[in-house]
């Protein structure tokens, strides 16, 4: 593609090749890099997921890692993962055919045709008083190809009718709505950015279960609350709230 234009709030650091980029973002803001520092590799040989999961990251799709330092608690910092979701999912919705359904699946899946295209990794240092110190806002999007073997099925942009894209042109896409997205969420705090991830949410109101190492739990998905918990009401009509764990859909 022609260079690369990214708003003047990024600072990018492009590389061929990183083992995780969410790490090279931790060691440069561990030396005082500033937000919106923007790691970039083509490829990835130790690309990590949620829980310990690798993240298969080989050249052609987009792994990239942002350092943020917001002005808030840890507790809403939390709340980046959902506002990175509508960045992405408005970013890979602007590049596919307009027909193609996009879903937010909890905590920080999107899918496009009920298929994983985004993983969401963030990861936050305490600093003083309670607030982050940095965060890293970790993203991958299956841009050229994706893995068979996972437990969401996968997908990618170029199999849903955006094939030859250049994962320069996916990253400006993505740079773009995020930071419009965030601007909103430091003016307007989690409430816009809450009901818009709400209004893609797959299975709610449906019957889920929520996995975790040792448990399993069965309910329905009736809401998020306003830090991004999921709210699950179990069958004796009690309501719990859930910060951790997987979501698996009835069927
Ligand atoms: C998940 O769905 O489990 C989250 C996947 C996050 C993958 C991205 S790729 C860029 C960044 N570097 C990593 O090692 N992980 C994140």
């Amino acid at each position: 593609m022609t260079a690369l234009r990214l708003p003047p709030a990024y600072h990018l650091i492009s590389l061929e090749r990183a083992v995780s980029t969410n790490d090279e973002a931790r060691a440069l803001a561990e030396a005082g890099a500033e937000d919106g520092t923007l790691v970039w590799a083509r490829e990835q040989t130790g690309g990590r997921g949620r829980r310990g999961r690798v993240w298969a990251s080989p050249p052609g799709n987009l792994y990239c890692s942002l350092v943020l330092r917001p002005e808030v608690s840890m507790a809403e910092a939390a709340e980046l993962s959902f506002v990175a979701c509508l960045g992405v999912g408005e970013a890979v919705g602007s590049l596919v055919p307009p027909m193609v359904p996009l879903r937010y699946k909890w905590p920080n899946d999107v899918l496009l045709d009920d298929r994983k295209i985004s993983g969401i990794l963030l990861e936050a240092k305490s600093g003083a008083k309670g607030r982050p110190d940095y965060v890293i806002l970790g993203v991958g999007i299956n841009v050229a190809s994706h893995p068979e073997d996972t437990a969401t099925p996968a997908t990618d942009l170029a199999e849903l009718g955006a094939p030859g894209l250049d994962v320069g042109e996916v990253l400006q896409a993505f740079a773009r709505h995020f930071m419009t997205w965030a601007a909103r969420w430091v003016e307007d705090g989690f409430g816009p950015a809450r009901q818009a991830w709400l209004a893609r949410a797959k299975g709610l109101g449906e019957p889920i279960s929520i996995v975790n190492e040792a448990s399993r739990l069965e309910g329905r998905f009736v809401d998020l609350d306003e830090r991004g918990a999921l709210v699950l009401e179990l069958p004796g009509g009690d309501r719990r709230l859930i910060a951790a764990g997987d979501v698996l859909f009835a069927g």
